[in-house]
């Protein structure tokens, strides 16, 4: 993260604390969060994407405190869950800039986003516009809404696949004739404003061309429900999936570039279509918290394995593991890492960095040249834990949840605090 730094000494520094200082006093693993840099990713966002609105998605991470900075930085707040719906109301953020989000939304958890105001509901399925339909009907109110449709884009990293993809359980699809339906169902729903369409196309996505196809084909179907159904929407969501640098190859794209490219698309394709603008929105969740977070941990033994050809390996094994970043598990996501507790001069030796999990699959880190002195009590660090990392932890082997510690001009802030055994057995009726 930005205000990330080492010291002469090794020490690595972050929001003007050292981070051996934050441990003794909050122990490992904990994941560390500055808050400069996150806030700043957020105004790069608002400020790049200047006239459009900035949806955080807050499925990457999200807290209350979190929440409160998303606000005050002027970003709106994508949620989709009650869980995440609730920690955006207790933050204090205001309901009509939530969006809400999911593709199978409960009627209590639909009846609580109207109850609360919620600005607008991504609806997912009939069945969907016909439960929100009905609560509106008895509440008496109106709500905003849009329609999640699938451009028929798989973007992941640098390349996308523009005729793939129909086969997945989100939206619908617009090649099929079922974007334009759900959209005719909403209009004639009374209570339900249709506020436009929406795609979210994948994540980690380098490449704007996958937004291309998708801005083309879902402006296209905006278009056709204007003429053939006289209901001009007034605003368009193009999702999230902007990527970040995790190991040293990626490239990070600049917000305001991306909203270049992507409003001049827009710009082209409705002028194309002789069709007004909409009025725009993004939700991007990993750029903005991605890179704010780095997760501590300490080295608990340390290993050498010798590999079929005679080669050695060194297994680092630290106090976390999956339960704190399945990515690895799960994407085989690639991290780095690196010794914050102190200088070295041994000579770096080819590492993996390994969770205390009960399989072999728990690898925080596959590749990393460490010093080749790294020792028990050592503390390391994994950067770019923000997306994903706590919001996908576990209790896997009753592991307890590790706290995220708010950093910030020399100040140290539990904004997360870490589960105790007393949290796990409180679910656990015997
Ligand atoms: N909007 C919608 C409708 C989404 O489904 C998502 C992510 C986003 C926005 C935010 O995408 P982002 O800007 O963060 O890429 N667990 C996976 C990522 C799942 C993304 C799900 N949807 C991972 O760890 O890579």
């Amino acid at each position: 993260s930005k205000t990330a730094r080492k010291d002469d000494s090794g020490v690595l520094q972050i929001g003007g604390i050292a981070i051996p200082d934050l441990v003794a006093d909050v122990n490992t693993p904990a994941y560390v969060l500055d808050e400069e840099d996150f806030r700043s990713r957020a105004r790069a966002f608002r400020d790049g994407f200047a006239g459009y609105d900035v949806y955080y998605a807050g499925k990457a991470f999200l807290s209350v405190a979190v929440a409160k900075w998303v606000a005050e930085e002027g970003l709106c707040l994508d949620v989709c869950s009650n869980g995440e719906l609730s920690v955006a109301l207790r933050a204090g953020v205001d309901p009509k800039r939530i969006g809400y989000h999911g593709n199978n939304k409960t009627p209590m958890e639909l009846r609580r986003a109207v109850v609360a105001g919620v600005g607008r509901i991504i609806v997912d399925s009939y069945a969907e516009i016909e439960r929100l339909a009905a609560i509106v009907a008895e509440l008496g109110v109106v709500q905003g809404v849009m329609v999640r449709v699938t451009a028929g884009v798989e973007a992941h990293t640098h390349e996308f696949i523009a005729t793939a993809h129909e086969d997945q359980k989100f939206g619908f699809s617009i090649s099929s004739g079922d974007g334009f339906a759900a959209a005719q169902a909403v209009i004639e729903a009374p209570g339900l404003d249709l506020r436009g369409l929406h795609s979210h196309i994948g994540s980690q996505i380098f490449d704007t061309s996958g937004w291309e196809v998708a801005a083309r084909r879902v402006l296209g179907l905006h278009a056709e429900i204007g003429r053939e159904l006289g209901h001009v929407m007034p605003e368009m969501d193009l999702g999230g999936g902007f990527g970040i640098a995790y190991t040293t190859q990626d490239d990070p794209a600049d917000p305001a570039d991306l909203a270049r490219q992507i409003t001049d698309i827009v710009a082209r394709e409705c002028a194309a279509l002789q069709f007004p603008v909409p009025h725009l929105s993004i939700e991007p969740g990993r750029a903005i918290v991605g890179s704010s977070m780095c997760t501590v941990y300490t080295v608990g033994t340390v290993k050498q394995v010798t590999l079929d050809g005679g080669a050695t390996r060194t297994y680092v094994s630290v106090d976390g593991g999956m339960s704190d970043n399945i990515r690895p598990a799960l994407y085989d996501a690639d991290y780095s890492c690196t010794l914050v507790s102190r200088a070295s001069s041994a000579e770096p030796t080819l590492a993996r960095v390994v969770g205390k999990h009960c399989e072999s699959g728990d690898i925080v880190v596959k590749h990393e040249f460490l010093p080749g002195d790294i020792a028990p009590g050592d503390l390391v660090a994994v950067p770019g834990t923000g997306a994903y990392g706590r919001s996908m932890a576990s209790n896997y082997n009753h592991a307890l949840r590790p706290p995220v510690v708010a950093v910030r001009d020399g100040e140290a802030r539990v904004i997360v605090r870490r589960e105790t055994e007393d949290d796990l057995l409180a679910t656990d009726l015997g």
